[in-house]
């Protein structure tokens, strides 16, 4: 794989954000492991990442594939697009006749496939109780006289990020179950895999912690019968926009904001900030915490800018542009956007960097565009914010879970 280097970048504190990055060559041939770490190979603006440097990435890459009912022939199609050296953390959340198809398929794929898979339910007691013995309650609801997981996308990716710990994986990713080009999860994986490399070894940093997000090339739609290639999807354009006000807002020391953080932020910077497609190094998810739903993206940002700090170790975030446009199922509804962008919103609201003017003009933003979702002076609804992972007893989650859970016995 090649790709576009670019040396501009922002700086929050110890978050160190990338300007975007692109794929220039999906495959860039045989090429030879740069001699010294911080040597780009070729030239200046470009890397070439040989297959084995991808390679020893993706043997400790874990993928997470949260689902909510999709249609199987296209989560086929997604867990085919995983590289077989990453390991595939299914977590489903539908009822347990359809789980029992894709738990099929997912045997089939990894009998004739010969790689590692590993299945989970969502609402598993087993899996609710190894957090709760674990000191996580916070994660688990009472259902039908026992406890499960909660619902939501951000609550998936908890469980995926707890499995891939188990599992001694250094690496997670995350990868939707509703897109419907397997060449594009592959150049997800492989982009994950050579951003990872360069954010951890390239960029001259000590021992960063390190997160990849994608930005895709295109979300096409259909338009009058056209297929037209737009570059951003409803709820991200709101995001970034309002991520970016946020950002802006930094540099402009308000009295309202509380922080001593030191902030260098080019203004021009474009963010990638709730992309469902993101990887980063294991110990960082695990420190980060999840916000629940679709909130879950935009506050791994918001949260590293505002909690962060100096002592702690840095955090090298890539944004990378890939090839292949992002085809997935937007038939989910208008009320579907609109919840997710609250979500979204909500985080960037809510965060104690946020100063008051901004707040004021979200509000106005989120009355006239998101009535049905915030409250009547368009607050959105602060989100729920989970402990972090770190601070669970990891073995009695383990245990727990090895007892309870047949899925994970053979980890
Ligand atoms: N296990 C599980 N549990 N999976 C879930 C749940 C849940 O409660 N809710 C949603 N998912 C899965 C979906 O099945 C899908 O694979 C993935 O999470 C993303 O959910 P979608 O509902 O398809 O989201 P989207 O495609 O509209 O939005 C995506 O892009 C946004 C940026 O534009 C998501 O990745 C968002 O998180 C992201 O902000």
């Amino acid at each position: 794989m090649r790709l576009s280097i670019n040396q501009r970048s922002a700086r929050v504190g110890i978050v160190q954000i990338h300007e975007m990055f692109r794929v220039l060559e999906l495959d860039a041939g045989d090429v030879a492991e740069p001699k010294q770490s911080h040597a780009p190979s070729l030239s200046r603006d470009t890397f070439v990442f040989p297959q084995t440097s991808i390679r020893a990435v993706e043997k400790d890459l874990a993928i997470v594939v949260p689902c909510m009912n999709e249609d199987p022939d296209i989560l086929d199609g997604v867990l085919r697009g995983i590289p077989n050296d990453c390991l595939v953390i299914l977590v489903s959340n539908r009822n347990l006749a359809n789980f029992e198809v894709e738990s099929k398929m997912l045997e089939l794929i990894c009998t004739t496939n010969e790689r590692k898979c590993i299945h989970i339910h969502q609402k598993d007691p087993g899996v609710a109780e190894a957090f709760m013995s674990a000191g996580l309650s916070a994660l688990v609801e009472p259902q039908d006289g026992a406890h499960s997981v909660r619902s939501g996308k951000g609550e998936a990716m908890m469980i995926g990020t707890a499995l891939a710990k188990v599992a001694h994986r250094c690496f997670i990713g995350f990868v939707d179950a509703d897109n419907l080009v397997p060449g594009a999860v592959n150049e997800y994986c492989k982009v994950y895999a050579a951003g990872l490399h360069y954010a951890l070894y390239q960029t001259g940093t000590e021992d960063p912690h390190a997160m990849v997000r994608i930005k895709w090339n295109s979300k096409p739609k259909v338009r009058d019968g056209k297929i037209v290639f737009e570059k951003f999807g409803r709820s991200s354009r709101a995001t970034n926009y309002w991520m970016n006000r946020l950002l802006t807002t930094l540099t402009t020391a308000s009295a309202d904001i509380d922080t001593d953080t030191d902030i260098d932020i080019d203004h021009n910077l474009d963010f990638a900030s709730d992309t469902g497609e993101h990887a980063m190094t294991l110990d960082l998810a695990l420190t980060v915490p999840f916000a629940s739903g679709y909130a879950v993206e935009p506050h791994q940002y918001v949260h590293c800018f505002s909690t962060l700090s100096k002592g702690e170790r840095p955090v090298q975030i890539l944004q990378i542009e890939t090839r292949n446009p992002h085809v997935h199922d937007c038939g989910k509804g208008d009320g579907h956007i609109k919840r997710m962008q609250a979500g979204g919103l909500s985080t960037i609201y809510h965060s104690p960097l946020a100063p008051k003017e901004l707040k004021a003009e979200m509000r106005g933003f989120c009355k006239s565009q998101l009535g049905e979702v915030c409250s009547v002076d368009g607050e959105p609804e602060e989100c729920v914010v989970y402990p972090c992972l770190q601070d669970m007893d990891w073995e009695v989650f383990k245990k727990v879970l090895e007892e309870k859970v047949e899925a994970v016995k053979s980890l």
